[in-house]
């Protein structure tokens, strides 16, 4: 843990470092990074041990309502996100044709706002109008995203399966192809790991919209929006880019990528580079959630070569800077070994958050108050307006 922060005040202010480092804004019961930095408690439960064991229908029932579900409980939860699933209404394909091929993330931000467009009209805050919202949310996302990304790269798209499982149908959706039991279960435990992680930029963000009291559609289409950049989400497709980059590299030479690795790691930190898929704000010894997703890399395509690739990096990040991998490191090379075109990476990353970020708008709405910080104005002041010819310095 950092060196203990000490606390400004200025007047009736207090003074918080840059980007709330280490800030406590609130308090939530459905996920947060335990004081030892070491691991992340999803409701009680810890990250890698929901991430190995749950499926995806448990996982989201257990970060929305707070508990493991019993067998009833389980059953209702699955039937309504595979029914969802298959109701995405026909006009959200339709302008998904007409729209421009963009970053993939940009099919989340506008496909949450055409649903929040057929469903956010007569909004409510009751609990069970919320929850319901926050699983059809949870089902049609991914279907938007793949179906975005295949009308536009592929001409088409695959309509979704409400009889198949979750995961494994929106895996097919993405990659146009019917995946194994290991690797459908493999991206599951991402989707899972990836499912809440404390006040991230992006939770915050829907917090905060969330605390205006607008509708969980508008709340999670700017949680999408904050999870696009590269020091957020966008970091498993950078990641991949650069592991890609350097093998690229190291066929010229004719070295082994792994024994490569540390060479263009090194001239990357000389450069001052950030090496994406490293470092967190909370996590400064290990991030738990690469443990869930090595031991899926491991069994997938080409895992022994990938890991011993992995584990050169870790090894030099550690020795030259103490900071560890993310979990972006190990789902970038996951997604690749399921054939999953990279821009696709940080959209999966937000078919799992969305579960977060829809409980966490429950929990804010709930008990809400205005999210709105103050500021300090250290522009200038006293100007007076002046005419169009005085105004221009010669
Ligand atoms: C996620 O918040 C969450 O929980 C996020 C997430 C979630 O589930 O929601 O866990 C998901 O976003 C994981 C993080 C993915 N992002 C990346 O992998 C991008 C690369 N990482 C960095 O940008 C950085 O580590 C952050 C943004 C993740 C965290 O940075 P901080 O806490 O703001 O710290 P910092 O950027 O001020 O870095 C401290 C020092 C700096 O060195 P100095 O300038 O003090 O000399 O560490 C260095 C940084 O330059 N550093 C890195 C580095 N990360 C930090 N140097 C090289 N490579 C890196 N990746």
């Amino acid at each position: 843990m950092s060196q203990k922060p000490e606390c400004k005040t200025e007047g009736n202010y207090i003074v918080v470092p840059k980007g709330l480092v280490n800030v406590i804004v609130d308090e939530t019961k459905i996920s947060g990074v335990d004081p030892k930095g070491e691991s992340t408690i999803y409701r009680g439960f810890t990250i890698e041990d929901i991430g190995e064991n749950a499926s995806f229908y448990e996982a989201t029932y257990l970060i929305l309502y707070g508990e493991l579900p019993c067998e009833e409980e389980l059953k209702e939860v699955k039937n309504k996100i595979d029914k969802y699933r298959g109701q995405v209404p026909e006009k959200v394909f339709d302008a998904l044709k007409h729209v421009p091929v963009t970053h993939p993330m940009y099919y989340g931000i506008y496909g949450a706002s055409l649903l929040g467009q057929f469903y956010a009209s007569d909004w409510k805050f009751d609990p069970d109008f919320l929850y319901d919202h926050a699983l059809r949310l949870t089902a049609q996302l991914p279907v938007i995203f793949a179906a975005g990304w295949n009308l536009a790269h592929n001409g088409t798209f695959l309509r979704p399966d409400p009889t198949k499982d979750h995961a494994w149908d929106v895996l097919r959706m993405i990659t146009m192809r019917e995946p194994t039991e290991l690797e459908a279960r493999a991206f599951e435990s991402t989707l899972v790991i990836y499912m809440d992680h404390g006040f991230n930029a992006s939770t915050f963000t829907t917090r905060v919209i969330a605390s205006t009291l607008s509708d969980l559609y508008a709340a999670v289409a700017g949680g999408i929006a904050a999870l696009k950049g590269p020091l957020h989400g966008g970091a498993n497709e950078k990641a991949m880019e650069m592991f890609l980059d350097a093998k690229k590299r190291a066929e010229g030479k004719g070295v082994p990528l792994d024994e490569y690795i540390e060479e263009y790691i090194l001239e990357k930190l000389a450069k001052k580079e950030k090496i994406m898929g490293f470092g967190h704000r909370i996590y400064k010894l290990h991030d738990p959630r690469t443990d869930v997703a090595a031991k899926f890399v491991a069994q997938l395509k080409d895992g022994d070569y990938w890991m011993k690739v992995l584990k050169k990096a870790e090894e030099v990040m550690w020795r030259e800077k103490k900071i560890p991998a993310n979990i972006d490191l190990y789902t970038a090379i996951l997604y690749y070994q399921l054939g999953i075109p990279i821009p696709m990476y940080t959209p999966i990353f937000a078919m799992g958050r969305v579960v977060g970020w829809s409980a966490h708008y429950i929990e804010q709405v709930l008990n809400n108050k205005l999210i709105r910080p103050t500021e300090k104005y250290v522009g200038p002041s006293g100007l007076k307006y002046q005419p169009m010819e005085t105004r221009c310095r010669k």
